[in-house]
């Protein structure tokens, strides 16, 4: 009987584990359900076309409203999606997008876009398949220090403690 009883235990450990690997992208809801793969591949936006800023400073940045209504004044007006942004750039106000890629306050990590980018690290190496992205937003990769610490070693890139964190 005991065995049994072990072995449900084993079992059911073992499906939790695999369950666990194996669990889902982290699906992030937004405002407005901002589809990346119309963007970008429909309409062939670069990536650097709305996050100016991913090549000259740390922070990629998400374009503001302003700069998506110089399309949607015109385009798709009568999408209920569209609707919702007007609303927010007559109101003056950036929709509250949710960020999706980020780390805990009190591992104080210092990340910088602009060394990556400028060293060559395609966007998708972080992100995944960010081109063909529909709604929900999902958390393509997580990131952890192991894995920046396995590229930076791969790369011959420093792995001090101070190099990631200040
Ligand atoms: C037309 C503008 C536009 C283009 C082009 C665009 N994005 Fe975005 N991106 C956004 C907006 C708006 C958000 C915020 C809404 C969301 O997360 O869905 C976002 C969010 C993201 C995020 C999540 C940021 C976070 O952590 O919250 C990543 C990563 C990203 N984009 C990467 C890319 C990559 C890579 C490309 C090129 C393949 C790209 N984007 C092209 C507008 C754009
Ligand atoms: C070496 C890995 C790496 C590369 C390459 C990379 N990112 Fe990121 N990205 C991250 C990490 C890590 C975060 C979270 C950073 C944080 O919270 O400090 C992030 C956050 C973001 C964000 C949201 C926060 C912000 O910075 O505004 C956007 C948007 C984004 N990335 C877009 C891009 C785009 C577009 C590219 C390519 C041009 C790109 N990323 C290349 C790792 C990367
Ligand atoms: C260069 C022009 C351009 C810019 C800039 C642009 N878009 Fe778009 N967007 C389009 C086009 C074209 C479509 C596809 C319209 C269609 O299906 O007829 C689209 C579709 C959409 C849709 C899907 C609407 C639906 O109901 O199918 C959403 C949501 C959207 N855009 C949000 C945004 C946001 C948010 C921004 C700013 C971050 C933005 N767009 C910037 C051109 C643009
Ligand atoms: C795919 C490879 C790759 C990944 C993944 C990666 N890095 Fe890097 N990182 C590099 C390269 C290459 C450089 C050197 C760029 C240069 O020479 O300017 C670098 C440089 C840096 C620097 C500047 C180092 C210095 O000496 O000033 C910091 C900080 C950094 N990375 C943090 C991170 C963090 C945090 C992560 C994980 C979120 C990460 N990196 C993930 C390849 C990577
Ligand atoms: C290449 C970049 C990189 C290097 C080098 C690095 N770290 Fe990290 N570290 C990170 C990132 C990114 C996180 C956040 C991971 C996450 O959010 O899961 C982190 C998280 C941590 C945390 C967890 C903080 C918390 O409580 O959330 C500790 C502690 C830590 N690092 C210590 C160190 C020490 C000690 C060293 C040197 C031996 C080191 N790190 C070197 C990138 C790095």
């Amino acid at each position: 009987m005991r065995k049994y009883v072990l072995g449900a235990v084993v079992l059911i450990l073992l499906i939790a584990t695999v369950a666990f690997a194996f669990r889902p992208a982290r699906v992030v809801p937004q405002p407005i359900a901002y589809p990346h793969k119309i963007h970008v591949v429909d309409n062939q936006m670069e990536c650097l076309s709305c996050h100016v800023n991913a090549d000259r400073s740390i922070a990629a940045t998400i374009p503001s409203v302003t700069e998506c209504m110089v399309c949607h004044e015109n385009v798709k007006t009568d999408s209920p999606e569209i609707k919702k942004l007007a609303a927010y750039a007559q109101k003056n106000e950036e929709p509250p997008w949710v960020r999706v890629y980020g780390f805990p306050e009190e591992a104080a990590v210092y990340f910088s876009h602009k060394r990556h980018v400028k060293a060559g690290v395609d966007c998708s190496t972080c992100h995944g398949d960010m081109k063909n992205m529909m709604t929900p937003m999902k958390e393509n990769i997580r990131w952890t220090m192991g894995k920046c610490i396995d590229c930076h070693r791969e790369k011959k890139v420093s792995d001090d403690c101070l190099t990631c964190h200040k």
